[in-house]
C-alpha cells in the first residue's frame, strides 16, 4: 500500500546535532515560463560541536541537478552521490562554499509545497520540509542562516517581486527585473519566501514602543484590496498587545502579508513576509460572518507572535514543533480573549478540544504534546500539538501567576534569541523563575491521552465538613500501556445559596475560589466551617485539559447554569444537563424529568436574556455536538445520536417557542455594525431563528426569508440560508434562497465556498448525491484546498448523520476521494482522512464499514502522508 519502499520512521531518541552549519545562504531565483531555475551560494562550515563525517549530506527532493562546484571547483559524478531524497558531497573541507543550481517547475507543483503556482502566483509553502524542494540544503530547523535572495523575471512579467527581510536593490538589466532581498535575521530554511506577481498593496505603518516606524504592507489581487483594512487594524492590535503583554517589539522595519488562493494551510509565519490563504485575511461586512472576522483577527495574530515565539526562538527540531505552535496559540487565544468575550473564547476553545482533540487522543492516532517518532511530519500538525500544547502553556501560565509567567517568559526570549531549542528548555525558564519543580508536570509533553479525574464528596452537617476526593487515570494509548500519574491543577469553587463560600482548609482561609494540585492517583481535601451543603464548581475556566466524572444532581446544575460567575462554568454546567437528558434518551431510558429541567431553565435564560453576555446565552442554546457525544461512548451508535439530538432540538423548539420568537424580534435593533456586542447580539439571534425553524411552520419560514432577502451583512444572510436549507421541511423555500444566493455571490470564490459548505453540511436527504453533484458544479476546482474543504471536508467533518450514513456509502466515497486527491496533494488528502481514523468508537456494523473503505484506500499506492494515517488506523487493536 506504501510507495513500493517501507515508509523510514525517524525518532526523537535518534537526533543528532547537524555535523555541518550554514553561515550564510544566497539564493538566486530566474522565473521562467513554465520553469525555474534556483541557483545557490553556501557558506558552510563543520559544526565544532559534532564532526564526525567528511561527507555532506544535504536534503533535495524533485529537483534536477545543473551544477555543483565547491570553492569554484566543479564536482563530477565521483564527488558525490545522488538519491531521490539526498546529495551526499565526499570529503569536503572545514569550510567551503557550495555552488549549487537546479531546476524546477512550480507550474506541475499540485502538492503546494515548495515554490508553486497559485493563479498566476509564484508562492511558496517551506515548512515543515518543503525547502528542499526548492534546492539541496540541510532543510532542518537547527540549522539558521543568514539570508539573501535575488529574484529575476522579465521586466513587466511582474510588479510584485517579495522576499523575507530589507529590500537592497530593484534594477532592470537588458530586459530583466532583478530584485535583491536581504534578511538580517539568522532562520531555518522553513521561514523563507518567495511570492512573484502583479498585487495590489494596502499599506500603513506603526510604531514600535521604542519609538521606530514599520511599514505595513497587506497584498492581494487588486479587485480585493479593500477587503484588507480589517486585516491591518487586526494586525496593529496584535502588534500593540505584544508589546503591553509580552514586551515583544517587532525587529524589521517592514512587515508584509500576502494572500494567497491556493494554500494547504490557514497562514504561514514567513519572517517579514506572512503568506496567508485569502479565507484567512479578506474581511468585508457584506461578504465575511462574523465568525470568519473573528477568525482573521486570531489569524493574524497568531502568525505575528510567531516572529518571538517561532522564528526569533525557533525549534531545534520538529518533535518540539509545540515549542512554537503550543505557546503562539495560547498567546493568539489570550489576545482574542482581551479583544472579545474572554468567556466565549474559553467555550470555543474547549469545544474543539473536547470534540476533536480528546477524540484524536483516544483514537489510533494518539500522539504526546512531544511526539516520539513519526513517517511524515506534516501528520503532526494535529489538534494535540497546537490545542492540548496551548492548554499546557495555560497551565503553567496559572501555576506561575501573571507575574513570574511573564518574567519566565521574558528569560526565554532572551536566553534563547536565535537559537533552535526545546520544549524541556521553556520549561526550565519556568522552572528557574518560580523556583518549582516541574519534573512531573514535564509528563504533558512526554504522555499521550486524555487524563480523567473521578471525583466525589460528602458533607457531613454535624461537623460542617465537606470533603472533596479526586482520584486520577490516564487510559492507555497506542505505544504507552504504563502511565504515570500526573500534575493536574483544578480550580474550583463551593457554592451556598448565596453566592460562593469561603474556602477553609486546616484552619486557614483561601478565599473563595482556589487550585488543587493534583498530584496522586488519590487525594481527598476537607473543607472545614462549610455551614450548607454546597455545589461544587470545578474545573473553572477548564483550568486542566482532562475528563471530569462528577455525578451532579440536576438541581446542582440549575443553580450553576443561573449562578456561577464563571461564564465558563455556566455553559459547561448547561451541557451537562443536556448531555444527561441526551444520554438517557440515547440509552432508551425515562429522560422527561431531566428534559422538564432543562427546559424550564432555558425558558428562565431566554426570558431574561436581556440579563447576561448575549454571546454567552447564544452558546449555552447549543446542544453538545455529535462527535462529542459519540465519545461518552465505548462503542457508538451515529444513527441513534443524530436521531436523539434532532429530536431534542425539535422538542425545545416547539416548548420554548414564545420565548425563541420573542427574543428574535426584540434583539433585531441592536445587531447592527461590528461591535462586539452586536455581534454578540447576531449570534444570539441567528441562534434563536436556527431553533425556530426546526418547527413545521410557515411563519418561521417566512422570517428566516426576510431576513435572508433583507439582511445587511453576511452574518445574517449566511445564518438565514442556513437555517433554511437545514430545515427538512422548508425544502422549496431553501431551493430558491440558495439560488439566489449563488447569483448574487458566485464571484466571490470564498462566499461561493460557503454556499458549498452549506450544503454538504445539510444534515438530512440524499446528501452525498448533492456532494457528487457540487464537485461538478462549475465553480468546483479539486485543485483548490478550500473548494476541497468547503465540500469533502464539510461532508465528512460537519455532517454527522448523513456522514454516518448506515448504508457505508458515505465512507466509500471518501475513501475513493481521497485516493484521487493523494496523487496531487498528499497533504491535503491525509487531512480529510481523519473522520474514518474514529472507526473504533462506533458499534460494529459502523466500524466494519469504515475499516473497509481504510482498506480500500490501502490498495492504491500512497503518499508517505496517507499511508502513515491508513497504517497506523488500521493497526489498532480492539
Ligand atoms: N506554521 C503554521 C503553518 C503550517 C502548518 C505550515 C503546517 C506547515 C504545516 C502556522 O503558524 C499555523 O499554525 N497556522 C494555522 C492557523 C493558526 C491560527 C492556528 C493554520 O494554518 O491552520
Ligand atoms: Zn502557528
Amino acid at each position: 500500500m506504501s510507495a513500493s519502499t517501507a515508509t523510514p520512521v525517524t525518532r526523537l531518541a535518534d537526533y543528532r546535532a547537524p555535523e555541518f552549519l550554514i553561515e550564510k545562504t544566497h539564493l538566486t531565483f530566474e522565473l521562467h515560463e513554465g520553469y525555474t531555475d534556483v541557483s545557490s551560494r553556501l557558506t558552510i562550515v563543520r559544526n565544532p560541536k559534532n564532526t564526525k563525517t567528511n561527507d555532506l549530506a544535504l536534503h533535495g527532493e524533485q529537483l534536477e541537478l545543473h551544477s555543483l562546484a565547491i570553492d569554484e571547483r566543479s564536482l563530477d559524478s565521483g564527488d558525490y552521490q545522488l538519491t531521490p531524497q539526498n546529495l551526499t558531497i565526499y570529503n569536503v573541507p572545514e569550510r567551503f562554499v557550495l555552488h549549487c543550481s537546479v531546476r524546477i517547475y512550480p507550474e506541475k507543483n499540485t502538492a503546494l509545497e515548495g515554490l508553486y503556482c497559485s493563479s498566476g502566483m509564484y508562492c511558496t509553502q517551506c515548512e515543515a520540509e518543503g525547502f528542499r524542494k526548492i534546492t539541496y540544503y540541510l532543510d532542518r530547523p537547527d540549522v539558521m542562516s543568514e539570508f539573501e535572495t535575488v529574484i529575476i523575471a522579465r521586466e513587466g512579467a511582474f510588479s510584485t517581486m517579495l522576499s523575507n527581510g530589507n529590500c537592497l536593490s530593484d534594477t532592470v538589466h537588458d530586459g530583466k527585473r532583478v530584485v535583491h532581498w536581504h534578511d538580517p535575521f539568522k532562520k531555518p530554511s522553513y521561514l523563507f519566501a518567495l511570492v512573484a506577481d502583479n498585487l495590489a498593496c494596502l499599506e500603513d505603518h506603526f510604531t514600535t514602543q521604542s519609538g521606530r516606524d514599520v511599514l505595513l504592507q497587506i497584498y492581494t489581487e487588486a479587485k480585493d484590496r479593500e477587503k484588507c483594512h480589517f486585516a491591518m487594524q487586526s494586525l496593529k492590535r496584535a502588534m500593540r498587545w505584544d508589546e503591553e503583554t509580552y514586551g515583544r517589539e517587532y525587529d524589521l522595519d517592514r512587515f508584509m502579508i500576502v494572500a494567497v488562493d491556493d494554500f494547504n494551510m490557514g497562514a504561514m509565519e514567513n519572517k517579514g513576509l506572512n503568506i496567508f490563504n485569502t479565507s484567512c485575511v479578506l474581511a468585508h461586512p457584506a461578504s465575511t460572518t462574523d465568525a470568519a472576522f473573528q477568525r482573521v483577527e486570531g489569524v493574524i495574530a497568531h502568525e505575528y507572535f510567531h516572529n518571538w515565539s517561532g522564528n526569533r526562538v525557533t525549534c531545534r527540531d520538529w518533535f518540539q514543533l509545540s515549542l512554537k505552535e503550543g505557546l503562539t496559540v495560547y498567546r493568539d487565544s489570550e489576545f482574542s480573549a482581551d479583544m472579545n468575550s474572554r468567556a466565549v473564547k474559553r467555550i470555543e476553545d474547549v469545544n474543539l478540544l473536547r470534540s476533536v482533540q480528546f477524540v484524536e487522543d483516544a483514537g489510533p492516532m494518539a500522539h504526546p504534546v512531544r511526539p516520539d517518532s513519526y513517517m511524515e511530519i506534516s501528520n503532526f500538525y494535529t489538534v494535540t500539538i497546537y490545542e492540548k500544547g496551548a492548554e499546557v502553556v495555560r497551565m503553567l501560565a496559572n501555576i506561575l501567576g501573571p507575574k513570574l509567567y511573564r518574567l519566565a517568559t521574558d528569560l526565554y526570549f532572551s536566553r534563547f534569541d536565535g537559537q533552535a531549542v526545546t520544549c524541556d528548555d521553556f520549561v526550565q525558564c519556568m522552572e528557574e523563575i518560580s523556583g518549582r519543580d516541574l519534573s512531573q508536570f514535564r509528563l504533558w509533553y512526554s504522555q499521550a491521552g486524555t487524563p480523567e479525574l473521578h471525583i466525589s464528596d460528602h458533607y457531613d452537617a454535624d461537623r460542617q465538613q465537606y470533603s472533596l476526593t479526586l482520584r486520577q487515570h490516564v487510559p492507555a494509548t497506542p505505544g504507552q500501556t504504563e502511565k504515570k500519574l500526573m500534575h493536574i491543577p483544578v480550580k474550583m469553587a463551593l457554592y451556598g445559596n448565596q453566592g460562593t463560600l469561603n474556602l477553609v482548609i486546616d484552619g486557614q482561609n483561601k478565599g473563595t475560589e482556589i487550585v488543587l494540585d493534583i498530584c496522586q492517583e488519590q487525594q481527598t481535601i476537607v473543607f472545614e466551617q462549610v455551614v450548607e451543603q454546597p455545589v461544587p464548581s470545578l474545573l473553572r475556566s477548564f483550568s486542566a485539559p482532562v475528563r471530569v466524572f462528577y455525578d451532579y444532581q440536576l438541581d446542582q446544575l440549575q443553580k450553576l447554569i443561573l449562578l456561577d460567575s464563571d461564564g465558563f462554568c455556566r455553559w459547561d454546567a448547561m451541557q451537562s444537563l443536556m448531555r444527561i437528558v441526551l444520554s438517557k434518551a440515547i440509552d432508551g431510558k425515562g429522560y422527561q424529568a431531566e428534559q422538564t429541567v432543562l427546559i424550564k431553565v432555558l425558558r428562565q435564560l431566554l426570558a431574561d436574556y436581556a440579563a447576561m453576555d448575549a454571546a454567552l446565552l447564544a452558546y449555552m442554546l447549543d446542544l453538545p455536538n455529535e462527535p462529542y457525544l459519540a465519545s461518552l461512548y465505548e462503542k457508538a451508535n451515529p444513527v441513534t445520536i443524530s436521531r436523539v439530538r434532532t429530536q431534542l432540538q425539535h422538542e425545545l423548539a416547539t416548548q420554548l417557542q414564545t420565548e425563541l420568537l420573542n427574543c428574535y424580534q426584540s434583539l433585531q435593533s441592536s445587531a447592527i455594525g461590528l461591535s462586539a456586542q452586536a455581534m454578540a447580539a447576531r449570534s444570539l439571534r441567528n441562534r434563536t431563528l436556527a431553533y425556530l425553524l426546526q418547527i413545521d411552520d410557515a411563519r418561521y419560514r417566512g422570517l428566516a426569508q426576510q431576513q435572508f432577502s433583507q439582511a445587511e451583512n453576511m452574518t445574517d444572510q449566511f445564518a438565514a440560508l442556513r437555517a433554511l436549507v437545514h430545515a427538512e421541511h422548508a425544502h422549496t423555500e431553501a431551493q430558491t434562497a440558495l439560488q439566489s444566493f449563488y447569483q448574487q455571490w458566485q464571484h466571490e470564490s470564498l462566499v461561493v465556498n460557503m454556499w458549498f459548505q452549506v450544503q454538504a453540511s445539510r444534515p438530512w436527504g440524499d446528501v452525498l448525491q448533492e456532494v457528487r453533484r457540487l464537485l461538478q458544479h462549475e465553480a468546483f476546482d479539486a485543485r483548490n484546498p478550500n473548494k476541497l474543504r468547503a465540500v469533502i471536508a464539510a461532508f465528512a467533518n460537519q455532517n454527522f448523520t448523513r456522514f454516518h450514513d448506515s448504508s457505508g456509502n458515505a465512507y466509500q466515497f471518501l475513501a475513493e476521494q481521497i485516493a484521487g486527491i493523494d496523487q496531487r496533494n498528499p497533504q491535503i488528502a491525509s487531512r480529510l482522512l481523519t473522520p474514518l481514523t474514529h472507526w473504533h468508537r462506533f458499534v460494529d456494523k459502523h466500524a466494519c464499514l469504515m475499516r473497509k473503505a481504510l482498506e480500500s484506500l490501502s490498495q492504491h499506492e500512497l503518499s508517505k502522508d496517507v499511508y502513515e494515517v491508513v497504517s497506523k488506523s488500521l493497526n489498532k487493536a480492539h
